[in-house]
């Protein structure tokens, strides 16, 4: 078994050649299955609200309760990197970024993710400054899904191809390990890519990305009423609760 990763580690893999797989996780035994399953990067996202809080998007989620999965997933994990993230409305200035980035640290994260490009480079910054490993997030912001009128595909126009760029390398510059490109048009993330010297982790961005990122629950089929169609489920986990689920019924009920 490798050591413990660092945000280090997950940068250098692009210099190494090395893929990068990472996942995500909101509680204790999820967490410990994909450590045990040898993930290296865990993400505590804030899809949370969708997949396990029942919201319709990710932007009623409180930093009270990313501190709570944030704790169970850190309490599992013994080799992966946990990166929190910070929710909606929490990183508005460089100290409260600093100070809502330092409430997911004590809960036990090694790292923190925030959406934005240039816009945000001055709370990466702040972030930095204090010694906390920040991972970025670019292209489709799932936080920003009212100001956009719903789920875009990014990078489409030459002029969203430039923003994007623009966007990539002002978050490595201001210092991030890593950058999530989430809904990137397949030839902007492979351009993106070999523009900058951090690893990008897409998730429905084509495979030009030094990595791949999923929620858990489209991996294996544990929110059966929604995948994105990027998505293709190894496992049916949705189908197999609810089929256990009707055997106990029967069988108590028929008893
Ligand atoms: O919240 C989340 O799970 C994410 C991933 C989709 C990258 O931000």
């Amino acid at each position: 078994m490798d050591a413990t990763i660092t945000p280090e580690w997950i940068r250098g893999a692009k210099a190494r050649g090395e893929r990068v797989a990472a996942l995500t996780a909101y509680d204790y035994p999820t967490a410990r299955l994909l450590d045990e399953a040898g993930v290296p990067l865990i993400l505590v996202g804030d899809s949370v609200g969708m997949v396990v809080l029942g919201y319709p998007d990710t932007t009623q989620v409180t930093l009270a309760e990313m501190r709570h999965h944030v704790a169970a997933v850190a309490r599992a994990r013994t080799r992966a990197l946990v990166v929190g993230d910070l929710p909606f409305h929490t990183y508005q200035t460089p100290a409260e970024a600093l100070a809502n980035a330092r409430v997911l640290m004590e809960a036990g994260a090694q790292a923190v993710k925030l959406e934005g490009g240039v816009s945000v480079v001055p709370e990466i910054e702040a972030i930095r400054g204090a010694g906390i490993a920040v991972m970025g997030h670019i292209g489709m912001l799932p936080q920003s899904v009212h100001e956009e009128g719903g789920y875009k595909i990014k990078g489409k126009t030459d002029e969203g191809r430039a923003q994007l760029l623009a966007d990539a390398k002002a978050v490595a510059a201001a210092g991030a390990f890593a950058l999530v490109m989430e809904l990137v048009q397949p030839e902007a993330a492979a351009l993106i890519t070999a523009s900058v010297d951090i690893p990008t982790i897409g998730i429905g961005s084509g495979q030009g990305c030094d990595g791949q990122i999923l929620v858990t629950h489209d991996l294996v089929g544990a929110f059966p009423w929604f995948r994105p169609k990027f998505a293709v489920a190894r496992a049916e986990v949705g189908a197999a609760i609810r089929a256990a689920a009707e055997s106990f019924v029967r069988d108590v009920t028929t008893r």
